[in-house]
């Protein structure tokens, strides 16, 4: 098939080069020239585990192409797909102007000959699958309503994951009112659902026991509402578990271990039951704030959606009220601060509680030191009003340091050698926003060791 990707952020370009490895060629468009110039170069501008090497493979191949000028790639695709970016309006309802800008350039190009699909992957509020309908339909160029056939097909790969996630996915999700875009649909991603492609560069082998994935064919509605239900979900659950650290702090309990407790009840699961300092990214904030203002419109509160984004931004303010209850005044004090993606195994900086945290130790008095493996470059570009030193390793970052808070649970600071922090610190003390050490461990070796959710004697 010839298939068009509207977007290349995390979700369009992922998407893009795992389908050209099944086989079917694919233009991907980005509105940013400069972006599309690099990806012609093989320059990956996200980092994301293994997406350079299968992006190289593609282009290499022939099978993956990047246009600045979309209309042609339009004209001889069976399916676009629109992943551009919907980021929240101050109002909490996203900004569609980017997806609308999309759909009315698709409605301007499409071969009224030929039958094409346009699939929403981008995240949009449950009814938008009407809207571009109207938007394609109004251009007569396209001959009516026939030529094409509208699909929500909500994305929901996790990044630090996203090959895996978009090749191995538990389920994926089609609505559409139209069966013949769904047959086609069925047909673009039957090496997923079949699990029928070989090794893919890039990624890991298949988990054994995959053999089928499940395909919820329903309506638009349900479709986009699916999304946001899944996200609000998630981001409730840590929400949950972060109120559950903080009783447990009270009471003299380890949240860690109430996690394994209730985590192994299959009715729960063990998934994102980590206490820490709250979830952040692209999506949750965003999408949470989107179906509150969604319920708001129909004349509806939804009270615990709500209180998961409360918990959240009070969390978030809590690990600098720690270190000041350990330090005392923060002026002129020298924090080290490791992890600035607002996940492991990312560079996206997109509401990430680092941030934050920096703002507030900088508004005290405090000196910053950061180190993260792969958003610091980032940071220096979105974020030049943070003043901060940037450091080459997590030990140039706890050098000369009053207190270390652990942001971001990148694997390489689980095997930090304690006794060489304990060296170079000014005075040994851990602020673990991740819980990601063993408090014991840390207490034996002479640290002040403060986690989320243990108490201070927590073995
Ligand atoms: N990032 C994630 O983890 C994730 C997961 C699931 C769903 N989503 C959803 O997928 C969508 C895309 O997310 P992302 O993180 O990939 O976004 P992103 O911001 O990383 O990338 C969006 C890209 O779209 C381009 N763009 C914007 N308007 C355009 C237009 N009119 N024509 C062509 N290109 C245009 C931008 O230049 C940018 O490169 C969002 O709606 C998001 O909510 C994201």
């Amino acid at each position: 098939m010839n298939i068009s990707v509207v977007g290349m952020g995390y979700v369009g370009l992922v998407t893009g080069a795992c389908l050209a490895s099944f086989g079917h060629k694919v233009f991907c468009y980005d509105r940013d020239p400069a972006k599309i110039e690099r990806l012609t170069k093989k320059i990956v501008p996200v980092y994301e585990k293994g997406l350079k090497e299968l992006v190289e493979v593609n282009v290499d191949s022939g099978q993956l192409l990047f246009t600045c000028s979309p209309k042609r790639a339009y004209q001889i695709s069976d399916v676009i797909i629109i992943a551009v970016g919907t980021p929240a309006l101050k109002t909490g309802e996203p900004d569609l102007s980017s997806f609308f800008s999309a759909a009315r350039q698709i409605g301007k190009s499409l071969d009224p000959e030929r039958f094409t699909v346009v699939v929403t992957k981008s995240t949009v509020p449950v009814g938008t699958w009407s809207k571009l309908t109207s938007i394609l339909s109004s251009r007569k160029e396209n001959g009516g309503q026939s030529h094409f056939g509208v699909v929500s097909n909500p994305e929901f790969l996790r990044e630090g994951n996203a090959l895996w996630d978009t090749v191995y996915p538990d389920r994926i999700v089609l609505g559409s009112c139209s069966q013949r875009s769904v047959k086609v649909m069925r047909d673009l991603y039957r090496p997923i659902i079949e699990q029928s492609f070989g090794n893919l560069p890039g990624i890991p082998p298949r988990p054994g026991q995959l053999k089928k994935v499940e395909l919820i064919i329903t309506t638009p509605v349900n479709a986009e509402m699916i999304k946001y239900a899944a996200n609000a979900f998630l981001a409730t659950k840590i929400s949950f578990i972060n109120e559950i650290a903080n009783i447990c702090e009270r009471v003299g309990s380890d949240v860690t271990v109430i996690s394994r407790g209730i985590g192994l009840d299959s009715r729960i699961g063990p998934e994102f039951l980590n206490a820490g300092i709250g979830w952040g990214g692209s999506c949750f904030g965003k999408d949470l704030a989107s179906i509150l203002h969604t319920a708001g419109n129909y004349g509806y509160f939804p009270q615990i959606i709500d209180a998961a984004v409360q918990v959240n931004t009070r969390q978030r303010q809590k690990i600098v009220q720690d270190l000041e209850e350990l330090l005392g005044d923060l002026g002129g004090r020298t924090i080290g601060l490791l992890g600035l993606s607002f996940k492991p195994n990312t560079n996206d900086l997109r509401d990430a509680p680092s941030l934050e945290i920096i703002s507030g130790l900088l508004e005290k008095g405090a000196v910053v030191k950061v180190y993260d493996p792969a958003a610091m470059d980032e940071c220096k570009r979105q974020h030049p009003e943070l003043i901060v030193t940037y450091e080459r390793s997590a030990l140039e970052a706890a050098n000369d340091a009053d207190a270390l808070i652990i942001v971001t649970e990148w694997a390489e600071f689980r095997n930090l050698d304690c006794n060489q922090l304990k060296g170079v610190m000014k005075q040994a003390v851990i602020v673990d926003g991740r819980n990601i050490f063993d408090p014991r461990t840390l207490r034996e070796k002479g640290f002040i060791y403060k986690g989320i959710g243990r108490p201070d004697n927590s073995q």
